[in-house]
């Protein structure tokens, strides 16, 4: 079972869309298995976009993952890797297809709501970065029955 970290950035908290974004999900029959409201700091948004460190759209990407809290969460479910992709869409919402996530609520390429690992590699890398193993839910734990 694949696994995804999911970040509802603070533009998508500022526009009540993160009920919305969850319902998505929901009705894909991924599985959230962890979630926590994270205050980003300067440093903290230096370290998660490392990778893109030193292209021009960097630091105002450090600046706004930084400027308000974000929801990120960790999904669960089978290829929910490429599957989330599809949803969430183009990272420019103005080249992202017609029902998508950031075709809906994205203003533009930094401003775009939401993020999804794009591989197993930076999925496992992404979740180290915010949970510990103990906070992740493993629903095969128990089953409640009536
Ligand atoms: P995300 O999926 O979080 O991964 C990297 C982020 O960098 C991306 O979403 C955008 O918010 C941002 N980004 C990527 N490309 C650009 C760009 N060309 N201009 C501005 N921001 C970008």
């Amino acid at each position: 079972m694949e696994q995804s970290l999911v970040i509802i950035k603070p533009d998508g908290l500022s526009k009540k869309t993160a009920g919305k974004i969850i319902a998505f999900l929901e009705k894909e029959n991924f599985k959230m298995v962890a979630c926590r409201m994270f205050f980003l700091d300067k440093e903290k948004a230096e370290l998660f976009y490392k990778e893109h460190w030193g292209k021009d759209f960097y630091l105002p990407l450090v600046s706004f993952m930084s400027s308000n809290p974000s929801l990120v969460m960790i999904w669960q479910g089978d290829e929910i890797i490429s599957g989330l992709r599809k949803i969430v869409g183009n990272t420019n919402p103005d080249m992202a297809e017609e029902g998508t996530i950031r075709k809906m609520y994205a203003r533009d390429n930094r401003h775009n709501v939401v993020h999804c690992s794009d591989s197993t590699k930076s999925a496992q890398r992404e979740i180290n970065f915010f949970f510990p193993e103990e906070e992740i839910y493993n629903w095969e734990r128990k089953e409640y029955k009536k």
